[in-house]
């Protein structure tokens, strides 16, 4: 990999760029939009505009701490989608002025194909095939990976993601968006057995988060009829117990795909591998069960352009590149 790229990433709230030479990210830098915090949820205008102010700042600190100057860089790569329509027009728009502006390659990144290759980033690297459990804002799926550019989408949910699960819940405990990690916080410190929630099954390999999310409203407001402090006083129980049910649901369809494949090299990829209780209870199930876990560092699990670079620079490296007509793909699939 003897060539440098620079990579952007802007699908959906948060602006980033990173430096990838030689196969070693050099910079990755995030600019996160707080101003959704106060409407509870991403409003996708105010996104797209943010990432036009964020754009320019994003890059220009991203080559500063790697050390170099645009004219060495070999290539851009930018996520295609999925995402936002509006939030992926400006990333995508800047990868191919930049691009034409020094003649270099464009290349063209799967958002979701690249939180699985955030793998490649540090040691150590799973070995191929593998299985990795894809888990975001807006994506839960079992990914069956037999090379960097060869993957398989083997089980995935019918409504609603796991990420959308968590941060949904938040909401109705009266958090702040995004609640997922709030959730988490809490959770540490309560028991996830105090309450029960369904685990509803599902065909094959599939997910679903829809009935599990209607039972925790049900169960909140029979709760505070009885009891109106109920949430203020159980919060640790009630995010632990929560947790413990949506964690308990990916790990079930988890199990039955490394029996069904026969695959134990598992991964785990997307913003809610932040989840404490995922890592923990995924680790748990490897030392159990003989699988090879790969969990990847913090920064790497929420949206970050490091690894888009990674995903660019396994693109770069077989010369696949886009060409100046391309354009988002909001609904882009694996
Ligand atoms: O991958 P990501 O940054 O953006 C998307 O592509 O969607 O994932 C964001 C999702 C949000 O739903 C957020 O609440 C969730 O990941 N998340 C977490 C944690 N950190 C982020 N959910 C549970 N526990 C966490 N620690
Ligand atoms: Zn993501």
């Amino acid at each position: 990999m003897n060539f440098t790229l620079l990579a952007i990433e802007s699908s959906c709230d948060e602006t980033a760029a990173a430096v990838i030479k030689n196969g070693k990210i050099l910079s990755n830098i995030i600019a996160t939009q707080s101003i959704h915090q106060k409407y509870g949820g991403i409003v996708p205008e105010l996104a797209s505009r943010a990432h036009q102010q964020n754009i320019v700042p994003a890059v220009a600190q991203a080559l500063l701490q790697a050390n170099i100057t645009k004219y060495m860089l070999n290539g851009v790569a930018f996520t295609k989608g999925p995402g936002l329509l509006g939030s992926l027009l400006v990333g995508v728009s800047f990868a191919k002025a930049f691009a034409l502006g020094l003649n270099v390659p464009l290349i063209e990144v799967n958002h979701m194909e690249a939180h699985i290759l955030a793998h490649f980033i540090d040691d150590p690297k799973p070995s191929f095939p593998f299985l990795c459990l894809t888990v975001s804002g807006g994506h839960t799926q079992i990914v069956l990976v037999t090379d960097y550019l060869e993957m398989k989408v083997i089980g995935q949910t019918q409504d609603d993601a796991v990420g959308e699960a968590f941060d949904k819940s938040a909401k109705l405990l009266g958090l702040p968006y995004p609640g997922g990690p709030l959730v988490d916080k809490y959770a540490q410190l309560g028991n996830p057995y105090a309450y029960a929630f369904p685990n509803v099954d599902t065909p094959a390999l599939n997910y679903s988060f829809s009935g599990i999310k209607t039972a925790i409203l049900y169960f909140l407001r029979d709760r505070t009829a009885r009891e109106p402090d109920f949430v203020e006083k159980n919060m640790n129980d009630i995010c632990a117990s929560i947790q413990e049910a949506l964690v308990e649901i990916l790990l079930k369809k988890l199990r039955k795909a490394v029996n069904e494949t026969g695959i134990k090299e598992v991964a785990i990829a997307g913003g809610v591998s932040a989840n404490s209780g995922l890592r923990k209870k995924l680790q748990e199930n490897a030392d159990k069960l003989g699988w090879n876990v790969y969990i990847p560092r913090f920064e790497y699990c929420t949206d970050n352009a490091a690894m888009i670079a990674m995903a660019g620079a396994f693109k770069y490296e077989r010369g696949i590149f886009a060409d100046q007509q391309v354009s988002p793909d909001p609904r882009m699939k694996i």
